[in-house]
């Protein structure tokens, strides 16, 4: 996995996404006016691009830290087990927080995140996610705000990667391989139960 060769076709431009951030932003301004200090919780590393322009849209005071869990290791698919790579820094018990994730997808990632984070007894979580693909979906979660809603595309791109490439690609883009039939999820479309 990883050495064939592909193409990264633009499907939304850094146009289209920093204007969409500025939205997303106001938004979140808005729906935390009453916050003293905002946490906003990075979900590495994909979510590093949109972490940095979103906060320098949101008009309050924030403080910043990250948190670190596996996800597709170097393929395409979602391992579906969840482990926390690198934890907070600070405590977020008591206070108003924002964890910011890149893509949603089958949904056992921000699921496992979020039980994570409400288990320390925040005053308030809510989540942002730039994209999701809701045709992906294995478990009913949804991020409080969406950026954009995407088919069933593996996409590269403002901080996301494809086997740790791609992440300084400036557009968001789908990933297409050259070679006829090599790129292709077919157990992505059977039903999966829970491992819990
Ligand atoms: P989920 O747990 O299946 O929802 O997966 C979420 C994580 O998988 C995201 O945080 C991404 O890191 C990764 N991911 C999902 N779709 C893509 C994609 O199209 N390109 C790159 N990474 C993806
Ligand atoms: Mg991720």
């Amino acid at each position: 996995m990883g050495d064939r060769p592909y193409v990264i076709d633009r499907m939304i431009s850094a146009k289209t996404i920093a204007a969409r951030v500025e939205e997303l932003a106001r938004e979140i301004t808005d729906a935390f006016s009453h916050t003293d200090k905002l946490v906003v919780v990075g979900l590495l590393r994909g979510s590093f691009v949109f972490i940095a322009d979103l906060v320098r849209e949101l008009e309050m005071p924030v403080e910043v830290d990250f948190i670190e869990a596996s996800s597709y290791g170097n393929s395409t698919e979602s391992s579906r087990e969840v482990r926390i790579l690198k934890d907070l820094r600070g405590e977020i018990g008591g206070r108003d927080v924002l964890l910011v994730e890149d893509i949603v997808d089958t949904g056992y990632t921000l699921a496992h995140v979020t039980g994570l984070l409400k288990s320390r007894g925040p005053e308030r979580l809510e989540t942002i996610a730039l994209l999701d693909k809701p045709s992906r979906r294995e478990i009913d979660v949804r991020a409080t705000w969406t950026g954009f809603e995407i088919p069933d595309e593996f996409v590269v791109g403002y901080g996301i990667d494809y086997a740790e490439r791609n992440r300084n690609h400036p557009h968001i883009g789908k990933v297409r391989f050259l070679e006829p039939g090599a790129f292709d999820r077919p157990k992505a479309a059977e039903p999966r139960t829970h491992p819990q």
